[in-house]
């Protein structure tokens, strides 16, 4: 671990920001047809997205998925925007990778967000894969203490890890090493991909250590592969895989059958309140955005509370013309789709 870790968290944000299609641009969700209801029975006032988790409402199901966090200003004030908005609307809100707080005692401001984001849901993250290179129940423990977090993300991203030329590449035995953190940690752990998708085997192994929140994190969106090629060694490899990994509704679907024993979050190029409702439909409990709200962070506070605005308001009104009154009639209800193509 080094400076490393910091300088690539900003080399991410540059690539993401001079290539457009590092967001993949999937439209996965598009291919899904909901059905419209004329006569939907509800009020568009009264319909109400509020859902719990961990033991707090929040306004409608939306998370502001991983992004950063590190010893730099820009890094600092995004992280402050993304918390402040959170606040603000009550949305829950997840950090990027904490490794580098371990390595850079000045990243952990970026870190500390508790004070900005007194209320709602925080959540924490470190590599799954960190687990074979010197992190342990020590330092997850500390990742959530930093955060005052209300549960940790363990992230899994061998495809990341297999194109950069510093990848950490043994992923052997985590499951057993989740297994044990679960045990330990004070708060719940969420396993989740970071844009190719978590396949059925990978919920099992996940399920069996003990882990029931899980974030599918599917193609589509985000293609770390095609950010990671950018800062390569000039291999097309990152190029090569850039599309790799099951689209976000299709893994979803494949998610099915763990309905009611895990929480499923999900994400992965979901652009817009109806990506969310579908989602929703689709057995989600919870959706997560991570790159449209870059953009914003860098601006403000106020521009975050905006495009979350944007996506509630989108929201709320597919619920009303799905005529569905709240969350719990539309959860898993796969009834209201009428084709997919
Ligand atoms: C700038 C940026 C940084 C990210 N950093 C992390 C990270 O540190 N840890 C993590 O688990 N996921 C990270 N992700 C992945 C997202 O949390 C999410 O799983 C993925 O990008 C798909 O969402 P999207 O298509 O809405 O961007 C990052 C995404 C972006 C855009």
């Amino acid at each position: 671990m080094s400076d490393r870790t910091n300088d690539r968290k900003i080399e991410h944000i540059r690539a993401i920001e001079q290539d457009p299609l590092t967001d993949r641009q999937g439209h996965w969700f598009d291919r899904i047809r909901l059905t419209h209801r004329a006569l939907p029975e509800c009020s568009l006032e009264t319909v109400d997205p509020t859902v719990e988790l961990f033991g707090k409402r929040l306004s409608f199901p939306l998370l502001i998925s991983s992004m950063t966090g590190g010893d730099h200003q820009l890094i600092q004030r995004i992280n402050a925007n993304l918390a402040e908005a959170a606040e603000r609307c009550q949305v829950a809100l997840a950090v990027g990778s904490q490794r580098v707080m371990f390595s850079q005692p000045g990243a952990r401001a970026s870190f500390a967000l508790r004070e900005r984001a007194p209320t709602t849901v925080l959540i924490g993250n470190v590599g799954a894969v960190q687990l074979n290179y010197g992190f342990g129940v020590e330092q997850c423990r500390e990742a959530i203490d930093c955060l005052g977090a209300d549960a940790l993300y363990l992230h899994l991203n061998p495809l990341q890890e297999a194109v950069q030329p510093e990848g950490d590449t043994d992923f052997r035995g985590l499951a057993d090493k989740l297994a044990e953190l679960v045990a330990v940690l004070p708060k719940p752990l969420l396993l989740k991909e970071v844009g190719c998708g978590l396949a059925p085997e990978d919920i099992a192994l996940g399920y069996a250590a003990g882990v029931r929140y899980f974030d599918l994190a599917g193609s589509g969106g985000t293609s770390w592969s095609r950010i990671e090629y950018h800062r390569g060694d000039g291999s097309d490899l990152g190029l090569k895989f850039q599309d790799w990994g099951v689209p976000t509704p299709l893994a979803l679907q494949r998610a099915e059958p763990w309905i009611g024993r895990a929480t499923l979050i999900a994400s992965g190029g979901l652009r817009d309140g109806i990506d969310m409702a579908k989602s929703v439909i689709l057995g989600a409990s919870l959706c997560g955005l991570a790159a449209p709200f870059l953009a914003p962070a860098r601006e403000s506070a106020d521009a975050v509370v905006a495009a979350i605005e944007q996506l509630r308001r989108e929201f709320t009104t597919a619920m009303f013309l799905l005529g569905m009154p709240d969350i719990a009639s539309m959860h898993n209800n796969r009834a209201l789709i009428v084709e997919e193509r």
